[in-house]
């Protein structure tokens, strides 16, 4: 009886350290591919951490072994610091082929002490243009910051440390296609982009300051299984109030695009998603 209610606990130790592994068990090699740039890819610290490099031959990247058809993606980075203008560093979730569909977020460098740009864009069946972009509310190269995008059959979030800066709603009753069929890979590069991300090309990327480094850790991937997509809770509301309201200030105070807003960009009328 004593014996195998010892079993018993020690089999509960098991189960309980085992399932604390697995919520916090992100490792970079298990679960990531570092795919260009040679050794300006680095994975460290026994897979918790992974280094982006860019230097004035090549820029660096990776992308996950597995692909995500729903959830939440969680990353932790600290962006490319002091002068990083010209630098990008790209971070998404895509599938493949012509008609693919992807989430960005986009980092744009800058001189040191101006602000980064966040860029964001949603392509469905191979179509993008829907550009929003953001300054953050903190510094981004200071410290480690959580950058999240939840994905469902109702909609796309986009989070930064857990405040919604963007919602992209499924459209597919007004004619809007939707991200539902292909799953995704992760994906993250950081590459050079000074004919563009730095107000149109005008400031040059500062080849004296290379390597430039960005750094990842903490990922983590909350799959979403579709059959409990029928459940209440997925019918319910994109944001809680208190998400409602936060979502409200960052395009008040931090959104400096917007291409609902940009008339002139779409001359034959504002894409339908923009309208309701
Ligand atoms: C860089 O800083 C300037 C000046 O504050 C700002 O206008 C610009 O939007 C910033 N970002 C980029 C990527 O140029």
């Amino acid at each position: 009886m004593a014996s195998s209610r010892n079993e018993f606990y020690a089999l509960m130790v098991v189960v309980v350290v085992g399932s604390i592994v697995a919520s916090c068990g992100a490792n970079f090699n298990q679960d990531f591919d570092l795919t260009w740039g040679d050794q300006r890819a680095k994975i460290f610290n026994g897979g918790q951490l992974l280094s982006l490099s860019l230097d004035k031959v090549s820029g660096s990247g990776f992308q996950s072994k597995k692909e995500y058809l729903f959830g939440r993606i969680d990353m932790q980075l600290k962006l490319v610091a002091g002068n990083s203008a010209g630098t990008v560093t790209a971070y998404y979730l895509s599938s493949q082929g012509p008609t693919h569909d992807e989430i960005d977020f986009e980092f744009l460098g800058n001189v040191s002490g101006d602000p980064y740009i966040l860029h964001t864009n949603v392509f469905t069946q191979g179509q993008g243009n829907r550009e929003q972009q953001f300054y953050l509310w903190f510094d981004p190269t200071r410290n480690f910051h959580t950058y999240s995008i939840i994905w469902k059959p109702q909609h796309i979030i986009f989070l930064v440390d857990n405040i919604p800066i963007r919602v992209f709603k499924n459209g597919e009753t007004i004619g809007v296609p939707f991200p539902k069929k292909q799953p995704m890979r992760i994906y993250s590069s950081l590459w050079n982009a000074d004919d563009w991300a730095t107000r149109g090309g005008l400031v040059k990327t500062d080849w004296s300051k290379a390597p430039f480094t960005a750094y990842y850790r903490n990922f983590k991937a909350t799959e979403f299984s579709t059959n409990s997509f029928s459940d209440a809770a997925w019918q319910s509301n994109e944001l809680d109030a208190y998400g409602r309201r936060k979502l409200r200030w960052v395009q008040k105070y931090f959104m400096i695009y917007n291409y609902c807003n940009d008339l002139k960009r779409f001359p034959q009328g504002i894409p339908v998603e923009c309208r309701r």
